[in-house]
């Protein structure tokens, strides 16, 4: 889900990649991109999951206002994923509710 060929832009150029780890998954990255468009690129769609209905969300605004994107990042919850880039060996867990901070 990569838009190799853009009609301004041009091609997609050769980007320097890295591994993150969805839900222990590894999945590709583009080093500096943000983790949601990793995700998306992937075809993630749900990012968290409403604590009272425990409903799915997932991208909304895509500049770091909702808080619909929300995930755990290495073990940090309620971590917006729109505006935060990847890092190598990243660990990205879909939060459950308000998620947990896990001891370090
Ligand atoms: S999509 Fe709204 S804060 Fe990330």
């Amino acid at each position: 889900m990569r838009v190799v060929e853009h009609p301004v832009l041009g091609p997609l150029e050769e980007q320097e990649e890295v591994t993150i780890y969805v839900n222990g998954q590894p999945m590709k990255a583009i080093k500096g991109e943000m983790i949601l468009a990793t995700l998306l690129a992937n075809g993630v769609i749900v990012n968290r999951y409403t604590r009272k209905e425990h409903e799915p969300r997932g991208l909304f605004c895509g500049i770091g206002q909702c808080t619909d994107c929300m995930m755990q990042v290495n073990g940090i919850p309620n971590v917006r994923t729109c505006i935060t880039p990847v890092e190598d060996g990243m660990q990205v867990e879909v939060q459950d509710g308000l998620g947990t901070r896990r001891a370090e």
